[in-house]
């Protein structure tokens, strides 16, 4: 794909930057500036060079109407901040007010024009719509690797009508996840968490071809226990998956990959913080009353010297129930033995995905890793094998 190292001069021209600033909020307020602070070094490169920088962005999801609340006048403030420079919003993404602001904006300044999904030629990704936004630039830049999964006008279709790189955020998150998974040192070892196993089938069917040791966590390896005929009691299990569950582990064995679930477990008649009926017990003893919410510490130890074994980690989802302590321990403690490999050098370790960064923040260790992704459903999809329509349209 090409770089931002291939652009050529920039100065006086109208570059349309891609960028995701569906930043959490919470009472009006930005929450979590990650996703602008990954953006800013392109932006900052593209506006030194001279370029009158347009951002286009979504922001929820409005559904092809406009909606003040959800308008991306709101991030103008704070991304103005993680800059430290001037940003005019432009209330359109097309036409006249566009081209004016262009008109008005000095070289090197920077404009965010309004959430590109009050349209609905966005998200159909419609030609015409397309049109209109490449009309007002001479070059697109994608940043936004975490919307690159959504075959958009803003994320796809204007790749085709200028000419198109990939900014310094993109080319970060294409260089870790190809050292990740596409290229990796051997061997390799996936963790693989969350609430449900339906929500990451595609994942776990990808993964056991690719990887070494598959480590299950979270509620979704009480389904894995049960269709090894474990009682998980009152756990949060998908009975009607089991057996699906089983031509997985098959297939992994097939391919040579080490399924690995825990032989101890946490459990709690009660889901609450610091429950009087918390205890650890091993896998086959959890009771009819009993809910698993966490890998007991056993099975931490031994996963800990599984990552000591492997040079590359590819993380998504947390091992318990993370939020309520002390269901978080099983996940703190493996986080913090895998960022420590990666420190020392000896392992390359990639996390994505909402739940997983917030599980890593909370372990305090995320600036360890080698790479954190800025996404959520893109990472997943990535996971899965999948080509993602943003990035594909980079290549061509
Ligand atoms: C995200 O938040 O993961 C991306 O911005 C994509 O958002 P979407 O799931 O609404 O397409």
């Amino acid at each position: 794909f090409r770089k931002l190292d291939d652009i050529g001069d920039v100065k006086g021209k109208v570059v349309l930057l891609r960028v995701d600033l569906n930043l959490p909020m919470q009472d009006g307020a930005v929450t979590d500036l990650t996703r602008a602070q990954a953006v800013a070094p392109t932006i900052l490169e593209l506006a030194d060079a001279g370029a009158k920088v347009l951002l286009l962005a979504h922001f929820g999801r409005p559904k092809g109407e406009r909606n003040s609340t959800m308008s991306l006048s709101m991030i103008q403030g704070a991304l103005a901040d993680v800059l430290g420079r001037e940003v005019m919003f432009v209330p359109e993404v097309t036409g006249d007010v566009v081209k004016q602001a262009i008109g008005i904006l000095p070289d090197g300044g920077i404009a965010l024009l309004e959430n590109t999904r009050f349209w609905k030629g966005e998200e159909a990704n419609d030609p015409e719509f397309a049109k209109a936004i490449a009309e007002n630039g001479d070059i697109y830049v994608n940043d936004a690797f975490s919307a690159a999964h959504r075959a958009h006008a803003s994320t796809e279709g204007l790749a085709h009508l200028l000419p198109a790189y990939a900014g310094r955020s993109m080319q970060k998150e294409l260089e870790a996840l190809q050292k990740a998974l596409g290229t990796p040192e051997k061997p390799v070892a996936a963790v693989v968490g969350g609430a449900k196993v339906s929500s990451k089938l595609d994942v776990l069917e990808h993964l056991v071809t690719r990887v070494d040791h598959l480590i299950i966590g979270g509620g979704m390896a009480n389904t894995f226990l049960a269709a090894r005929g474990v009682d998980v009691g009152k756990s949060l299990c998908e009975h009607e998956l089991t057996s699906t569950v089983e031509k997985i582990m098959d297939a992994a064995d097939a391919a040579g990959c080490t399924v690995h679930l825990p032989y101890d477990v946490v459990v709690s008649k009660e889901f609450a913080e610091n429950p009087a009926s918390l205890r650890i017990c091993n896998v086959h003893e959890v009771a009819a009353d009993e809910m698993i919410l966490d890998i007991g510490p056993q099975a931490v130890e031994a996963l800990a010297d599984v990552l000591k074994t492997c040079r590359t980690l590819v993380w998504n989802g947390p091992l318990g129930a993370f939020e309520t302590r002390p269901f978080d321990e099983a996940t703190v403690s493996l986080a913090k033995t895998a960022a420590a490999l990666s420190k020392e050098g000896s392992l390359i370790s990639v996390a994505g995905g909402g739940d997983t960064v917030s599980a890593l923040n909370h372990a305090g260790v995320a600036k360890d890793f080698t790479y954190i992704s800025t996404a959520g459903g893109a990472f997943l999809e990535w996971m899965e094998g999948k080509e993602l329509p943003g990035v594909v349209a980079l290549y061509i």
